[in-house]
């Protein structure tokens, strides 16, 4: 199989300093926010990855020019009416989810249908719940069987604010309807359960018209009409999301040692450290700043600590919902049976995460018991393999194919993980990292 990998080595100890390449989310949020700012906007180390080139295409589609040299990039921003809405436009946003969703809140005032498309893996994944609350604003947005890309969204000139209850504690939705309600004259409302706040951080600091009021559950989010977008330069800091995969493999890797350089810790996004450390694992961070209201620090990992189960309380889960692939490979080598639930959105990702938690955990002999919310694992700190495992027909999910990696050198046994290409779409850089963990200097 040309683009698959095969290992048939656990790592052996390591003692390393890593950096991992930009944060994604924030990448396509400056993305997006520089395309609509008057002048120009300049990033270091944005992510260089298919979701963020999609970001990028995106916004040249529509009338903006960007010049990305290495991790570098400028992006010439025209205005808030500096779109240029053709005729017949599509927008691809390839696999990321984050893309098609925020794009939407931007295009809430095209005055020409614009068609949304994505690939495999995202036309399978819901678009009702931003399509809903989009078209209270007044725009017209068609889906395919009510629900799916592709879309076509009609923009009004007449975008009435909306109060909006998002329940799922997902930021995609958050945000899209925040750039929303910051095209419409009045006050948008909304109450969000709480997700990842990048957004709200970066308007923040741009000076927009959004206001927060956080309690403990729910924040309340107001949002006006903005006037102007200031062109904003950032140097993205590292993604906690692909710092994950190398955390659990030091924390599963006795002796080894780990710093991580400059990641963002934002609060919002820490779930994973959070639960780790509840189970046991030796995670420090060092050097703490903040950048831009986004908190950043070297994260110091000290593999090899006696692991124990978790009961997973329900508020962790929105600050870990990326990183629940590898938490379930800690789970399986933890002394007790760990319980996480509360977990249907596990299944709306780029593929049905719970269920491929519960596969890959079958593959490595680890008794699990699972349902559509929540997964019971039964932990084995003995765990070692030494048979074949199979990982393919995963809707190349990125993460997927980085957690078998991680499975594979932190439990032995002869792996063969399809789809290598996966990683393209978040983290290109993930392997030549692993590389660099194996050498021994
Ligand atoms: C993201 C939000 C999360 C996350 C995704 C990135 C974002 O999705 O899973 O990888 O950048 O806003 P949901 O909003 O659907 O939870």
């Amino acid at each position: 199989m040309p683009n698959s990998l095969l290992i048939k080595k656990k790592i052996r100890e390591f003692d390393k300093k890593i950096s991992v390449s930009g944060d994604k989310s924030i990448s396509i949020r400056w993305v997006l926010l520089a395309s609509l700012a008057s002048g120009v906007s300049k990033a270091q180390n944005l992510l260089i990855s298919k979701d963020v080139q999609a970001a990028i295409s995106a916004v040249r589609k529509l009338g903006i020019k960007v010049i990305v040299r290495d991790k570098f990039c400028r992006i010439y921003g025209n205005g808030l009416n500096g779109f240029k809405y053709k005729k017949n436009l599509t927008i691809n946003a390839e696999n990321s989810g984050t893309l098609g969703r925020l794009i939407l809140g931007f295009l809430i005032n095209t005055t020409n249908p614009i068609k949304l498309v994505g690939d495999q893996s995202l036309s399978k994944r819901d678009f009702k719940r931003v399509s809903d609350p989009l078209s209270k604003f007044g725009a017209i947005i068609k889906l395919k069987n009510k629900k799916n890309l592709p879309l076509v969204i009609q923009g009004s000139k007449n975008l009435k604010p909306i109060s909006y209850l998002e329940k799922k504690g997902s930021a995609q939705c958050k945000s899209s309807v925040i750039f929303a309600g910051l095209r419409t004259k009045g006050t948008t409302i909304i109450k969000a359960k709480k997700s990842r706040n990048h957004t709200e951080l970066m308007c923040k600091y741009l000076g927009l018209p959004v206001s927060v009021k956080s309690n403990k559950n729910y924040d309340e989010i107001k949002v006006k009409k903005v006037k102007k977008i200031k062109p904003f330069d950032y140097k993205i800091p590292s993604d906690i999301s692909s710092s994950a995969f190398f955390i659990v493999l030091t924390v599963l890797s006795k002796n080894s040692k780990l710093v991580i350089k400059n990641v963002n810790i934002n609060h919002s996004r820490i779930g994973v450290i959070q639960i780790l450390k509840k189970m046991g694992a030796d995670i420090v961070f060092k050097n703490q700043k903040t950048y831009k209201g986004e908190n950043i620090a070297d994260i110091q990992i000290r593999g090899g600590k006696t692991l124990n189960a978790i009961n997973c309380p329900s508020k962790l889960n929105s600050g870990a919902i990326d990183e629940f692939l590898v938490i379930f490979l800690v789970a399986a080598k933890a002394k007790g049976i760990s319980y996480f639930k509360d977990l249907t959105e596990l299944n709306q990702k780029e593929s049905p995460r719970l269920k491929w938690g519960n596969k890959i955990l079958n593959k490595i002999g680890i008794k699990n018991i699972v349902t559509e919310s929540t997964i019971k694992i039964y932990g084995n700190p003995n765990l070692e393999l030494k048979k074949q495992i199979i990982i393919k027909n995963y809707l190349k999910d990125h993460r997927v194919f980085m957690t078998g990696i991680i499975a594979a050198l932190s439990f032995g046994g002869k792996w063969e993980i399809h789809d290598k290409d996966s990683i393209k779409t978040s983290f290109p850089n993930f392997l030549n990292i692993i590389n660099e963990l194996k050498k021994n200097d």
